[in-house]
């Protein structure tokens, strides 16, 4: 070890020149964890790698990062950390919840554990970063405590089995007294285990009133990776005071029983009396309805050590602004994207996800001025890649036929959006709106 230490300075040093990084600091100097790395961990792993995120190990000092700086340097430079899978060659690349290290970031990284990982001097350690506390909401940090929180019925989950899901109903009474508009929802598991548990889940609410008015939504949507969700400003989803609310969620056994689990929807409102200027209806299911071959159920079928890919599209009749994307496929999910093409003919990749892992739920939200504006008539275009190959490492067995189904081990095509439709009026708004933003910003 002590060889390797030393012997690599030199190499260090030329990789830092190759990244460009001109910081005259960073390169009169080895790359150390106190001065450089101990920041990018705590900024961008801390928050899952510490004793009670869901990250397998705690990252926050050298003795504990250490034994894997060989495993963060791979991880790091393949990009499977911080998880993060879209493909940054195409498609836009603003996103609010962008997590993933720049070029430089990772080129630091790299080139402090080919020198060795040294510690340096440890008083110049940064103060340990503020981290999460998994009991609490997340976005109650940003809106305050939840106007609402709804439970699922208690579900046991085994400790070792295959994954595990159910689909119950309970009811929605005496929550709100008059029609509310929802600003942001949130679902998670309970803690501490619950939300180690739960890979993905949906509360939908069907609710009416007593006129027969009727609405339905998601009260929350969870996946691993994925947060809450909050409306753009002036965007709601209104829901009536009674009705049922619909929990599909969905397990991966932990080696542990969890016993009478409950996940928990928290439900933020608009005040009282306020009526958004834009309605929406959450985060939507979205699947191609038509094209060839489809990419719901019956139509999907991937032979043993096969790459296959399909494509279907969906016709928007309304102008929509789209806010997220996220990626739904099973374990021999490859990539998936969405491109539109415009009533005028162009075609344009909106997000690519090019290194998918079921592991993960992550939800990819549009920076404000990228997000998707589309006119009625846009078509939507998914394109899914899966690999039912031996050098898919996430394939449990390539000489499988595998076919649609809710099991990890079967297959699916689906993404949610993030979609508010929009009449014409609101379309030309948010264009000359978002036209006025840009042409402030470059100075004009
Ligand atoms: C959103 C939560 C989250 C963030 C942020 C995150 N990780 Fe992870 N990390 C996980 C989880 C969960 C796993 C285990 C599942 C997996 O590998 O996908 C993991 C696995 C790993 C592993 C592999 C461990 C093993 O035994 O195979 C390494 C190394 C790692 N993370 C390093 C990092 C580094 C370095 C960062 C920041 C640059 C980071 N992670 C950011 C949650 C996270």
């Amino acid at each position: 070890m002590k060889n390797l230490i030393t012997g690599n300075s030199f190499l260090a040093f030329g990789v830092i020149l190759a990244a460009g990084i001109s910081t005259a600091s960073a390169d009169e100097r080895a790359i150390t964890y106190t001065e450089d790395i101990a920041e990018i961990l705590f900024d961008k792993c801390s928050s899952c790698h510490n004793p009670d995120g869901i990250g397998p190990m705690s990252l926050l000092s050298y003795e504990e990062v250490r034994p894997w700086a060989p495993l963060i340097s791979y991880k790091v430079e393949q990009q499977e950390m911080p998880p993060w899978h879209l493909d940054k060659t195409v498609g836009i690349q603003d996103y609010k919840n962008d997590v993933s290290l720049s070029a430089e970031q990772i080129a630091k990284v790299v080139s402090w554990v080919e020198n060795g990982a040294l510690q340096g001097d440890p008083s110049l350690m940064p103060s340990q970063p503020e981290l999460p506390d998994a009991g609490q909401w997340q976005l109650s940090s940003q809106l305050g405590e939840p106007d609402f929180v709804v439970k699922s019925p208690p579900y046991t989950v085994s400790a070792n089995a295959q994954d595990q899901w159910w689909v119950r109903n309970t009811s929605f009474e005496g929550l709100i007294d008059e029609p509310r508009y929802v600003r942001a929802t949130e679902l998670k598991g309970s803690y501490p285990l619950g939300v180690k548990v739960l890979h993905h889940g949906h509360a939908q609410l069907r609710s009416s009133d007593n006129q027969g008015n009727r609405a339905s939504g998601p009260v929350g949507r969870q996946g691993v990776g994925k947060g809450g969700d909050v409306f753009p400003d002036g965007t709601g989803m209104l829901i009536y005071p009674s009705g049922s609310i619909n929990w599909n969620l969905h397990y991966f056994p932990i080696n542990e029983v969890v016993y009478d689990e409950q996940a928990e929807a928290a439900v933020w409102l608009y005040p009282k009396g306020y009526t958004p200027e834009f309605q929406t209806r959450g985060e939507q299911f979205f699947a191609a309805d038509s094209g060839p071959g489809g990419l719901w159920a019956n139509d999907l079928l991937l032979p043993p050590n096969s790459i296959k890919s399909m494509q279907g599209v969906r016709v928007l009749n309304r102008p929509a602004l789209i806010t997220s994307f996220r990626p739904h496929m099973h374990m021999r999910g490859k990539a998936q994207s969405l491109e539109a093409v415009l009533p005028d003919g162009s075609r344009e990749m909106l997000a690519r996800v090019d290194r998918y892992d079921h592991s993960w739920q992550i939800n990819y939200e549009f920076g404000e001025d990228v997000a998707p504006l589309l006119p009625a008539g846009t078509m939507l275009m998914i394109t899914s890649t899966w690999d039912n190959t031996a050098d898919n490492p996430n394939n449990p067995d390539h000489r499988q036929w595998v076919v649609f189904g809710q099991r990890g081990v079967d297959e699916m095509s689906h993404l949610w959006l993030g979609i508010t439709y929009l009449n014409d009026d609101q379309f030309e708004q948010l264009k000359a709106e978002r036209s006025a933003r840009l042409t402030a910003a470059s100075g004009e």
